[in-house]
């Protein structure tokens, strides 16, 4: 899995802008000269180079653009349907200004094709990697011919797909045929005018893919990854309806990919030259153009992806198709069922009204008896509008909160809205009945395991008994179908948090026990038993300030924990919310701050384990109904193969913020590298301020360097929030920002291990080191915009993607 390539963007160094000795002008092509194979163009920040290659394992000879200092990238291609078969193709200009490409017998084998005479032509390749052709007298941006009007498979910043209106001309994306053959291929990247502008990836005149309809902002279910990294942007105009887009900073150099199995990939240039995927499309089963039937959902989460729509059932077992319950017949008391945050039903049959507001556009639907659903859409910056379906739905997913989902209310029939109440008495007859029946399997199993262990036991128990009671506890192991019925079948509005490890759903068990579920993602590849012993193994961590296992659950390839569910949310919905963290005195911070060091101290040090958490952050820190600190998800590494000593590991797990610099940078960790994960959270609780995304107006700094810096001038008590003032004792403050400090100093070795962070905390008369500089002590122009990734690798298995979560 790449995932520490992609933190090389924070590090990014700028450009190198210093080849500027231009060679007399080699990125121009004046009248009647002419380029043969082997010479080349270079624009004038050599960013683009242009000539004759040969692709992969082909012989024959093309004329293209690419990227000088990654020569694979090819982004555009002259001759594609019409290669030559010999390094002697030439390139010209003509005197009628057109460019012109001939093989060796002098035959046109390609053509610029522009109409009428030019009085001076030039043609020049610019830095954005469009080649155009003008008058030389003419003004700069006025061209009689450019590549961007030309695409290939690649789509750069500030070339354009879409429609012209006047003449109705469509440009689009078209991929290679192969890696070896850059002819047309028979996919193409598209946008969809209809309504509200889609883009769509389609097989010949099959729809394979679709992103949600444009929202002013974003398309739809796309990660929201814009805006810090590149901008999306639609122009919708009388003249013309196109989709291009620009790179957040001129450092970053990007591309978007059509490539030849039907993905568009969103690539970024590292420093070592080689292309990082930001993310590609489609993510997951879900993604494939209408993977359900109509007025289903699919859901990337369940093991069985599709479901029909609340009030729809499947017309059959062979039939992906939803049909209703009870059929519309345009009466009282029909209603709407609400579909959370997903892409929102492909445009086949719509209406759009702007100008009908969020409530009319309810009241619209139902007095339109064939109207089937609506939803209130963003349809450009701050304006909003009604769209309306008919017919049935079609190609509806859920989608994860870092991608962007609508609310969509679909129409159900009186009885439709009231059957769902008789069937969910007649569910919950069948739950009775499926729990009696588990916990009678259930019982049976632990009696059985009881009876086997009750052989050994007269032997297990004499050793063990030293070591106290605890580590005889068996794990609980809960049926599939327990779970399944508790989390309302993992729906979609149980979920309570998404971990690096997987979404955790809150579940209701049938004894009314209220437990967090957290199905871990699938590439954890252990065996059955391997993961049970790792299950038993944390089980047996047992501290006041962890959360408690409950047991787990072993489906198939589904894995999943279940823990006591704290009602009270996590830390961060404490310390940044600006009401909540009122509720937070600094004694209670204190007491937070402590917890949460003891039963990190116990993961590292006091169990027999060694436990590193690897991924400790506030949302990652529970509440109970006292205000007492539970870290959660520990002990994951292991299960996802991670061995608990200091070691390398290719999948990097954790939150931009609080990853130490050896974990981010080349995926070392050890305890320390948790040390580093406290100290940014002991910083975050005493400031109230996330170290992610944080700005300063007067430095590029993040929370870490503020806090440094401040120390060293000795004005260490701004960094604590203001609403502590009146509670918080003053020596203590500052021998937490202190400790806090020491614990985020950027080489390991100097972080002290957690039995000292402690014993530092509570010892007034403790005499502590001059914090050194903390760990990525950078300025982050132009790179600050990074601070705000979050690495999500779980959610769609197998691609990299980002979301970012903040930032400016
Ligand atoms: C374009 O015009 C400028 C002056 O107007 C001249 O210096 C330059 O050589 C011309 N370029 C070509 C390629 O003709
Ligand atoms: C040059 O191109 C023409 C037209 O495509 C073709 O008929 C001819 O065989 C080519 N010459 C060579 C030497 O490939
Ligand atoms: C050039 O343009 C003419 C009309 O403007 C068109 O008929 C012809 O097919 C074009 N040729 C190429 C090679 O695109
Ligand atoms: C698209 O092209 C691939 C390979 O070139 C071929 O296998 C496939 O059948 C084509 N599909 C359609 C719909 O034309
Ligand atoms: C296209 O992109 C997908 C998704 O990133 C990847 O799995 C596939 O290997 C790529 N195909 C090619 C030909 O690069
Ligand atoms: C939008 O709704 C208003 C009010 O119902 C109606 O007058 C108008 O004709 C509708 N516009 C379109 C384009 O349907
Ligand atoms: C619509 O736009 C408003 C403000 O422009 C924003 O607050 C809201 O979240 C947007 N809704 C969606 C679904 O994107």
């Amino acid at each position: 899995m790449e995932t520490a390539p992609v933190f090389t963007l924070i590090c990014f160094v700028v450009l190198v802008f210093s080849h500027l000795e231009l060679s007399e002008e080699a990125d121009v092509l004046g009248v009647e000269g002419s380029i043969s194979d082997g010479e080349t163009l270079i624009s004038s920040l050599e960013t683009f180079e242009l000539g004759f290659f040969s692709p992969g394992k082909s012989r024959n000879r093309y004329l293209g653009i690419w990227y000088k200092n990654s020569p694979g990238a090819v982004v555009w291609v002259a001759n594609g349907n019409n290669p030559i078969a010999e390094r002697k193709g030439v390139l010209t200009l003509s005197e009628t200004g057109n460019l012109v490409l001939f093989n060796q017998t002098n035959s046109v084998i390609w053509s610029s094709n522009v109409s009428g005479t030019v009085q001076d032509p030039v043609a020049r390749l610019l830095d954005t990697g469009n080649l155009v052709l003008k008058d030389n007298k003419s003004m700069p941006e006025s061209y009689l011919w450019q590549s961007f009007d030309h695409p290939s498979d690649t789509l750069l910043p500030g070339m354009k797909i879409g429609w012209n209106l006047k003449t109705g001309e469509e440009r689009y994306l078209t991929s290679w045929k192969s890696a070896d053959d850059p002819s047309p291929g028979n996919l193409t990247y598209r946008l969809d005018k209809n309504g509200l502008p889609q883009l769509f990836i389609d097989r010949g005149s099959v729809k394979i893919y679709r992103t949600g309809p444009w929202n002013g902002i974003g398309f739809g279910a796309v990660p929201a990854v814009q805006s810090l990294v590149f901008k999306p942007i639609v122009i919708s105009n009388e003249n013309e309806v196109y989709h291009t887009y620009e790179a957040a900073s001129e450092a970053i150099t990007m591309r978007l990919w059509l490539n030849q199995s039907g993905y568009v990939q969103r690539l970024i240039l590292n420093q070592r030259s080689s292309w990082d995927v930001l993310y590609s499309a489609p993510f997951d089963k879900c993604g494939s153009y209408g993977s359900c039937g109509v007025n289903s959902i699919c859901s990337s989460r369940r093991a069985d992806a599709c479901e029909c729509i609340k009030g729809f059932i499947s017309k059959s077992q062979e039939s992906k198709n939803c049909v209703r319950e009870s059929s519309l017949d345009c009466q009282k008391g029909e209603g709407f069922t609400r579909l959370v945050g997903v892409k929102v039903p492909d445009l086949l049959k719509f209406q759009l009204n702007e100008s009908l507001n969020p409530t009319r556009c309810e009241a619209e639907c139902l007095k339109d008896c064939s109207c089937t659903a609506y939803a209130n859409m963003n349809v450009s910056e701050g304006r909003t509008g009604c769209l309306m379906w008919f017919g049935d739905l079609f190609d509806i997913t859920e989608v994860a909160d870092m991608y962007r989902g609508e609310d969509v209310f679909v129409r159900l029939s009186a009885s439709g809205l009231g059957l769902t109440n008789e069937s969910k008495k007649k569910n919950r007859v069948a739950i009775i009945l499926v729990s009696i029946i588990s916990s009678a399997i259930v019982l049976g199993l632990i009696s059985f395991i009881i009876w086997k262990k009750s052989k050994k036991r007269d032997v297990v128990l004499h050793s063990t008994r030293m070591e106290g009671e605890e580590d005889e506890r068996e794990v609980p192991l809960f049926a599939f179908s327990t779970i399944e019925i508790a989390t309302k079948y993992f729906s979609f509005g149980n979920v309570i948090g998404e971990g690096g490890f997987g979404p955790v759903y809150k579940g209701n068990l049938p004894t009314g026990q209220e437990i967090a579920v957290k199905r871990l993602s699938k590439d954890s590849c252990q065996g059955v038993e391997q993961f049970r012993n790792e299950v038993v193994l944390i089980a047996k961590l047992q501290h006041r300030n962890l959360v408690g296992l409950l047991g787990c659950c072993i489906q198939g390839d589904e894995r999943m924990l279940i823990y006591e569910f704290m009602p009270n949310k996590s830390l961060d919905y404490f310390i940044f919310d600006h009401k909540s963290r009122a509720l937070l005195s600094w004694k209670n911070r204190v007491d937070i701050v402590l917890g949460i060091a003891r039963g990190l101290l116990y993961l590292h040090q006091d169990s027999k384990l060694q436990i590193i958490h690897r991924d400790l952050k506030a949302s990652n820190i529970l509440l109970d109904s006292n205000l007492i600190p539970k870290i959660s998800d520990f002990g994951l590494a292991r299960i996802f193969g991670g061995n608990d000593e200091e070691t390398k590991t290719t999948r990097v797990v954790g939150t931009f913020g609080y990853m130490a610099p050896e974990y981010a940078n080349d995926g070392t960790f050890s305890a320390k590298s948790d040390v580093f994960s406290f100290g940014v959270l002991l910083l975050e609780i005493i400031s109230g301020k996330k170290n992610k995304g944080y700005n300063h107006p007067d430095h590029q700094h993040n929370l870490l360097g503020h806090a440094w810096l401040l120390w060293n001038e000795d004005r260490g008590l701004e960094v604590m929030d203001r609403i502590l003032e009146e509670t918080c004792v003053r020596s203590e403050v500052l021998r937490f920002i202190h400790v806090g400090l020491l614990c985020v100093q950027e080489c390991p070795e100097d972080r002290p291990p957690m039995s000292s962070v402690l014993l530092k905390l509570t010892n007034e008369e403790a005499t502590l080191p001059q914090p050194k500089r903390p760990g990525f002590f950078i300025q982050r122009e132009p790179f600050n915009n990074f601070s705000a990734i979050k690495m999500d690798t779980a959610f769609t298995g197998k691609e990299l993607t980002i979301s970012m979560l903040q930032g400016r």
